[in-house]
């Protein structure tokens, strides 16, 4: 032990660590004051050579663990604030090159630096602990590594393009960096990228003693074992100069593929890595901090970047205005039907730890909905996400009846039962006999919450919690209010949704909602343009290349003709004109095309390769002779509909605020995160343009492209949405 006046100073006028030193060790805790996670910032990063000059001076330090000071995370990644609105690439670059030399330092650093990892070790996070001399991680749940950068339009800045493949190989490194991919202490165990990993009630004290190790010169780290087959791949080509080419090649021709180029992070990672092994680790490092530099001050990483703000905005948002709400605390969830939406809901919610009480109409339906949740699990332990004993717990937690048992004791009970008014009203009247107290959601995919509500005596427990399918991978959650929810209602289904994985926006009750009603002019302007000649092909391919997961026509196949056909004969109704879907979609339903539910739809299934069903063209004007459209117009029409339309939801208070109505595109309808979301496009093509647009455009196909009355009025003075 050393002295306590020793002690004293090295903790001496530090904000962001604290350090211990016993027996010869060094713990170093990385606590930044005030906020919940650590991030990586000039004042944490300069007060770091500050604790490393101390250590290197004091002689009773022979070693040192790196590990961390909040519950459970351990660096979350650089703090994205510091590139928000970046314009100057060269300020960017030098910002990379100081992290860079301060992450330099520890690895040089001539006593061993040992990371105890535990929680989110991302980004910046993992770059430092990749700088460290050996990485234990605890193998708990929470703890996660990876190099995310890309995800935000931007590239590992601090030397992970350069440490990563040195540590883990290139392959391996490549395929974490250029997906932005996260892995659990297990795989990275497994690929080399941690040492050891350990329960974490042993983390600081396993850390310790390889550090006290690594010092006595006890212990060297052993490199990653690895199978037979990989040793000689990477052999054949990581250690050759012919070899990595052709890696680098493959890798750029899938990003390619994958990113369509509109997302220039990847290559650029990908352009630091190869210029390390061309030249060298310090000209890799150079090259690193100025690509990282021109993609933050760049516009994809701008929109990617206020995204993350966005959805972790939403994050802390109750869904509520008034901060003294609370939600009810959630004990046990009902779910009403186990079909398709409410296997999946019952699935989010024991994968979130809670109770679920399932009800279906017989108990061959029962069966079926349980075996659904089952084979989620089964998928999950397949791909090592859990192990069979966790699928097990999560399992318990789900029982299933057909009668109403058990439903007295839930908290909040969510409706996935076929979509019609009377049964759905008939759920709510059953349920209030048995808990007039739970609050009432209703997954309905077009049925006004408002009108479900009619049949309660309580209608301020009603609301609407509409899920995206496959509901176990898609992120969004919509939450529905009345003009008479309880705000404490809207609350709980917003506590409940994040705590089920998924980001939420709570949107006020109207014919579509938020999303299905931005959808719907969309789709019809596709449809429109399919009756006046364009194919099938060129729509879908505009959108894509637009960037889009998939184009419009794919779209209207894989959800369900006739359901695409039903939701816009709803929306026509309520919206009037503007909301028309053209007359031949309603011919093609009724020629029995369904899409590819029934293997029939504007494309043909059952193939080998997906193709145009050129027989559709038959039931749509013009037959099989089509004609040529710019993807330029295709695009304009059709995306300008559904921006016009998110326009005209927030100016109505459909929406709470520009935001959510980004987010809710991003999330819930795969609008180009690079383009920020409807709102944050308009703001960068300018109002005042867009308005002209869409003006020309009404002109041009009449009343349907009328501009939304808020764009009118924010066009006026080019005023943006988001201010
Ligand atoms: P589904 O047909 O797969 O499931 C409905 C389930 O409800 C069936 O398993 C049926 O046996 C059960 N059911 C019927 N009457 C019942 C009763 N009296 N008590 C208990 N269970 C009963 O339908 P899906 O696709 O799951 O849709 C359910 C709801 O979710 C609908 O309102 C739909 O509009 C909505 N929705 C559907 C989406 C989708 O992509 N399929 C997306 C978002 C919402």
């Amino acid at each position: 032990m050393i002295s306590a006046e020793a002690m004293a100073s090295t903790q001496a006028a530090l904000r962001h660590f604290r350090v211990e030193v016993a027996e010869g060790v060094a713990t170093v805790l990385v606590d930044d004051p005030g906020e919940k996670v650590n991030t990586i910032h000039p004042a944490l990063t300069a007060e770091l050579v500050t604790v490393l000059e101390r250590l290197d001076r004091d002689e009773a330090v022979r070693a040192v663990v790196l590990g961390s000071g909040k519950e459970d995370g351990f660096v979350a990644g650089a703090k994205i604030d510091l590139m928000r609105g970046a314009t100057d690439a060269g300020a960017m670059e030098r910002l990379s090159r100081d992290g860079q030399a301060v992450f330099e330092r520890v690895a040089r650093f001539r006593k061993p630096v040992v990371a105890a990892i535990h929680g989110a070790c991302l980004g910046g996070g993992l770059e430092l602990a990749l700088a460290c001399r050996y990485r234990v991680a605890t193998n708990h749940p929470r703890t996660s590594l990876g190099l995310v950068e890309v995800q935000l339009g931007i590239i590992p800045g601090m030397g992970g393009t350069q440490r990563l493949p040195r540590l883990v190989g290139i392959q391996a490194a490549l395929d974490l960096i250029l997906a932005g991919k996260t892995v659990n202490a297990r795989k990275a165990l497994r690929l080399g990228l941690v040492d050891e990993a350990v329960p974490p009630a042993v983390l600081l004290a396993v850390a310790r003693e390889r550090a006290r190790a690594l010092a006595a010169g006890e212990l060297r780290r052993r490199p990653a074992r690895r199978p037979a087959v990989e040793r000689v791949t990477r052999l054949a080509l990581e250690e050759n100069r012919l070899g990595r080419e052709v890696l680098f090649r493959q890798a750029r021709k899938q990003v390619l593929a994958r990113t369509k180029g509109h997302y220039p992070a990847p290559l650029r990672a990908l352009e630091a890595i190869e210029h390390g092994y061309r030249f060298g680790f310090a000209k890799g490092l150079e090259r690193e901090a100025q690509l990282l530099g021109q993609l933050a001050a760049g516009p994809v990483a701008k929109q990617l970047i206020e995204v993350f703000f966005a959805s972790t905005a939403l994050k802390k948002d109750s869904g509520v205005d008034d901060p003294a709400v609370k939600p009810r605390p959630v004990e046990r969830v009902g779910v009403l039907g186990g079909g398709l939406m409410g296997s999946g809901i019952a699935y989010v919610t024991v994968n979130a730890g809670l109770p679920v009480r399932l009800r279906e109409r017989d108990d061959a339906a029962a069966a079926k909905g349980l075996s659904a949740v089952a084979a989620v699990l089964d998928e999950r332990v397949r791909r090592r996400s859990i192990d069979r004993l966790e699928r097990l717990e999560k399992l318990r937690l789900l029982t299933a009846t057909t009668d109403w048992s058990g439903f007295g004791a839930v908290d909040l009970v969510i409706e996935a039962v076929f979509e019609d008014l009377a049964l759905k009203q008939e759920m709510v009247r059953a349920f209030e006999a048995v808990n007039p107290r739970g609050f009432f959601a209703s997954n309905t995919s077009s049925i006004p919450i408002t009108r479900i509500a009619e049949a309660s005596a309580h209608p301020e427990t009603v609301l609407g919690m509409h899920y995206f399918s496959p509901v176990h991978r898609m992120p969004l959650l919509e939450v529905i209010a009345t003009g008479r929810t309880a705000p404490e209602a809207i609350a709980t289904a917003v506590a409940l949704g994040k705590r089920q994985g998924k980001t939420v926006i709570v949107v006020r009750d109207g014919p579509g909602f938020y999303t299905s009603r931005i959808l719907a002019p969309y789709m019809n302007e596709a449809a429109q343009l399919l009756v006046e000649g364009a194919s099938v092909e060129d729509l879908d391919h505009a959108l894509v290349s637009f960037g889009f997961p998939v184009g419009p026509i794919t779209l209207l196949d894989e959800v369900g003709i006739d359901v695409g056909d039903k939701v816009g004969k709803i929306l026509h109704e309520a919206f009037g004109e503007r909301m028309a879907s053209p007359a031949a979609l309603h011919d093609v339903v009724a020629a029995g095309r369904l899409g590819r539910k029934n293997g029939k739809g504007f494309y043909t299934y059952g193939g080998k390769e997906k193709r145009v069903d050129e027989t559709v063209y038959d039931l749509l004007p013009g037959g099989r002779s089509r004609k040529p459209f710019s993807p330029g117009d295709i695009q304009e029409r059709v995306v300008l509909q559904m921006v016009n339309e998110a326009i005209r939801c927030l100016g109505e208070g459909i929406l709470r605020s520009a935001r959510d109505g980004d987010v809710g595109a991003v999330f819930g309808l795969g609008f180009p995160p690079f383009r920020g979301g409807p709102f944050r496009w308009a703001d960068s093509l300018g109002t005042k343009a867009l308005l002209e647009k869409l003006e020309t455009l009404r002109a041009r196909h009449g009343e349907r492209f009328a501009p939304a009355p808020l764009l009118v009025e924010r066009g006026a003075t080019n005023a943006p949405f988001h201010g």
